[in-house]
């Protein structure tokens, strides 16, 4: 029998708990886990994708059958090139779902060998995305149990000039 390998594709500007409850939850279903990183020129990202891929590497080390790459293009061809069929996407709230369901079905449609598997985060996470880390973040606000050490760091060597002071003591 094949090896059982999932994708989990997505912009990772930064990586947070919600992504790492989903991750956590897929290990026992797959033999090996890819998480992909999109490498999305017209997105403007925090990190760079080589500092994204950085960063989750130093947070899954060790932690066998999980591999860290980059992409660009199509989802469906990454797939192809790591030898995967699924794709996992976490499902947070009723909004998320329209887009991952075309997301989903556009997969299906360029190659229907592809199945998507939605996971829920543990609900602490379930309003939890990278966009409001960054922006908590930037206004000083605690995001203590919601990101790993690795990317609290990052950020305020990134932002911590500009974020405001209580972000970036301790
Ligand atoms: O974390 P995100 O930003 O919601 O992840 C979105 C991602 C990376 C899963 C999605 O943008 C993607 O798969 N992009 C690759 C381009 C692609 O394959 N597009 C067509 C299928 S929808």
């Amino acid at each position: 029998m094949s090896p059982r390998v999932a994708v989990y594709p997505g912009s990772f500007d930064p990586i947070h708990n919600g992504h790492l409850d989903i991750i956590e939850r897929c290990r026992p279903l797959f033999d090996e886990i890819v998480i992909g990183v999109l490498a999305n020129e017209e997105k403007r990202a925090l990190f760079s994708v080589e500092e994204r891929v950085e960063i989750i590497r130093e947070i899954v080390v060790g932690q066998g059958a999980i591999r860290v790459e980059s992409f660009s293009g199509l989802l469906v061809d990454f797939m192809e090139r790591v030898g995967a069929r699924v794709v996992v996407r976490g499902l947070r709230a009723v909004s998320d779902f329209e887009y991952e369901m075309q997301m989903a079905l556009m997969n299906r449609h360029l190659n229907p060998r592809v199945e998507t598997v939605f996971m829920m985060p543990k609900e602490v996470y379930s309003y939890l995305s990278s966009r409001l880390v960054k922006e908590v973040f930037g206004l000083g606000g605690d995001l203590s149990g919601l990101v790993p050490a690795t990317v609290l760091l990052r950020l305020r060597r990134r932002l911590g000039a500009s974020a405001r002071p209580e972000a970036t003591a301790g």
